[in-house]
């Protein structure tokens, strides 16, 4: 923490903003293997929010590592740093009332903690794609396993880099063969049961 820097409080306030906006500012936070299909229902249901006239923004982790976290890797050190920025940002985007969407691997629960301890109760809610690794490395869309597999890419989670599975997620996107437009309805009727959306 910075010294003799001092908090400013402005009028208008995430409260204000988010009466703006007409909605309940939130962070949607996807977790989850590569290739489980974070960033494809994350990006659906952004569309589909949006259509809705909600005020989103999605944060993935491909896009935000060419900019914001293009200095870190894959090291658990790298690792944590990347999910406090993006935590940070979002906490960031909650305080200008948007409905947050974040699309990172996040294999560390103490990561996760760190960001819903950021935000305020109920503005953090954790959604775990739990798509089992065979699948994930069957579907390989980046053909990044073959390449874990092989020692062409070091600390590669579920290969050689740990995932820590949500212990109590807000909610659980469980593996079904069907389509990603379809995993999203279905993801929307969970949020929508729990008044999210
Ligand atoms: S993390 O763990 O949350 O910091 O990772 P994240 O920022 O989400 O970045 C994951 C994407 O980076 C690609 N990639 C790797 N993933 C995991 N382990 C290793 N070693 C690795 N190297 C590159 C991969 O494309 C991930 O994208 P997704 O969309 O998850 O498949």
């Amino acid at each position: 923490m910075s010294t003799n820097i001092v908090w400013h409080e402005h009028a208008v306030d995430k409260a204000r903003r988010a009466e703006s906006l007409g909605q309940k500012p939130l962070v949607l936070w996807f977790t989850g293997l590569s290739g489980s299909g974070k960033s494809t229902i994350a990006n659906l249901l952004e569309q589909k929010l949006t259509a809705q006239d909600k005020h989103t923004y999605l944060l993935d982790g491909d896009n935000i590592r060419h900019g914001l976290c293009g200095d870190l890797g894959f090291t658990a050190q790298d690792r944590v740093e990347n999910i406090r920025r993006i935590s940070e940002v979002s906490k960031l985007f909650v305080d200008a009332g948007m409905i947050v969407i974040t699309a990172f691997i996040s294999p560390f629960r103490a990561d996760r903690e760190f960001c819903r301890n950021l935000l305020a109760e109920g503005e953090f809610v954790e959604v775990f794609v739990d798509t089992p690794i065979e699948v994930c490395e069957q579907r390989d869309p980046k053909g990044l396993y073959k390449k874990a597999r092989s020692g062409d890419i070091k600390d590669f989670t579920g290969i050689d880099s740990d995932y820590e599975v949500p212990n109590n997620p807000e909610i659980r996107l469980e593996y079904a063969d069907e389509s990603a437009e379809q995993t999203v309805e279905r993801l929307y009727a969970m949020l929508a049961d729990k008044g999210l959306v």
